[in-house]
């Protein structure tokens, strides 16, 4: 699990919450597996709204610009994001994220390596809402600052418990990334993480730098789909 802070700034939100707030929200569960639906009661927008649209594609190009997500996820497809909103006694129950992902009117099918939650809603205006990812040891609670992103495996069994006061706005969405298996992924993330601090140290003309930073590419190599 992988929190991302700061990948909106203040200004970005507020430009996001001024268009969210033209729009009417709609029932959640028309966009959730039959498990999943069964234990979810939460809104959210229409996505075939052209605000819904321009958010996402908005988003998008900011992840896309981001190094620490595109290290941590190394995408080759995105299930366009969601929007959604968690009111009083709105919560939803545990659940796993449906495995194949079809965008509306694409045909495409998306597997779903990675879940994603944009954290929309400052922390202090809601309580309860926490997403609760279950990992093989622990459930881990997480609530990040409005900006923040969290990127989890979709693997894991997750919810969000009910909000008990104000509301919680999210963005959500999955992935399908390069590197299917979680433990590849992680291995690449943390050689690319060494590499970056290394190469500030070093230059990225040092030898040994090179010969990492060859490491990672070749690891890519033999482990991507494309
Ligand atoms: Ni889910």
């Amino acid at each position: 699990m992988i929190a991302i802070p700061n990948v909106l700034s203040a200004q970005q939100l507020a430009a996001i919450h001024s268009k969210i707030n033209q729009e009417q929200w709609v029932d959640g569960r028309t966009t959730g597996g039959q498990q999943a639906n069964s234990v979810k009661n939460n809104q959210q927008l229409p996505t075939d709204s052209a605000i819904v649209r321009e958010l996402e594609d908005f988003v998008l190009s900011v992840l896309a610009q981001n190094p620490v997500f595109i290290s941590a996820a190394l995408p080759l497809k995105i299930f366009p994001p969601m929007i959604n909103r968690y009111g009083i006694g709105e919560t939803y129950g545990v659940h796993v994220d449906n495995a194949i992902r079809v965008p509306p009117g694409t045909g495409a099918r998306i597997r779903t390596d990675l879940s994603a939650t944009l954290f929309l809603s400052d922390p202090d205006s809601y309580d309860g809402g926490e997403l609760m990812v279950e990992d093989h040891f622990s459930t881990q609670p997480v609530k990040l600052a409005a900006g923040d992103l969290i990127l989890y495996p979709s693997t894991s069994l997750h919810q969000v418990t009910p909000v008990t006061k104000g509301e919680r706005i999210s963005m959500v969405f999955w992935l399908q990334s390069m590197i299917r298996d979680n433990e590849q992924r992680k291995m690449l993330f943390d050689l690319d993480q060494s590499v970056q601090s290394l190469t500030a140290i070093h230059g990225h003309e040092a030898k040994d730098v090179m010969r990492l930073s060859g490491i990672y590419h070749n690891l890519i190599r033999e482990w991507a789909d494309t």
